[in-house]
């Protein structure tokens, strides 16, 4: 299916990356019918691909005829959906407001400099990416966690370091 796009294509985005794009217009093919096809396509993409880039987000908006900003609002408002790829790791941390008043701001603080990366990048080794989730329900022992799929509580400055180290073994 032809690419047509008002913003520029990066050459290593999946949509010029012949075996990517074949990948992503099977998607289209088998998904594009059904009810509820924008959800089905971007649960895809998210999982066949492994992120959903900018020019990606136009794709979809033109083969389902719908505007990019609702793809996009999509896309952003989930954070099961990512914009770059994942690292091998993902730590989680919850922003919800138990978690919040329990510290969590002076945590990411403490995590993005002892990795050098920010809230929804990757470490340069492509090892760990930081990203920022709602309450994931265990307000009590906040604040928390989430390593990969693992939650940890009641995280003190002093722990991070350990938990960090869990993702570099
Ligand atoms: S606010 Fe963090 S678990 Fe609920």
């Amino acid at each position: 299916m032809a690419i047509k796009t008002n913003i520029d294509i990066p050459a290593n985005d999946p949509l010029l990356v012949p075996e990517k794009k074949a990948i992503i217009d099977k998607i289209f093919e088998e998904n594009k019918n059904r009810p509820g096809s924008t959800m089905v396509i971007l649960n895809e993409l998210q999982s066949k691909i492994g992120y959903i880039t900018e020019p990606m987000q136009h794709y979809v908006a033109q083969q389902l005829h719908v505007p990019v900003g609702a793809i996009h609002g999509v896309v952003t408002f989930y954070s099961f959906f990512t914009t770059k790829p994942r690292g091998k790791h993902t730590i989680k941390f919850c922003m919800g407001t138990a978690c919040y008043v329990g510290g969590m701001p002076q945590l990411i603080e403490k995590a993005k400099q002892m990795l050098s990366t920010d809230i929804g990048d990757t470490t340069d080794d492509g090892n760990i990416t930081l990203e920022i989730c709602r309450c994931v329900g265990a307000c009590s022992q906040a604040p928390v966690i989430v390593v990969d799929d693992e939650a940890h509580g009641r995280v003190r400055p002093n722990k991070l370091p350990q938990l960090i180290r869990k993702c570099q073994d």
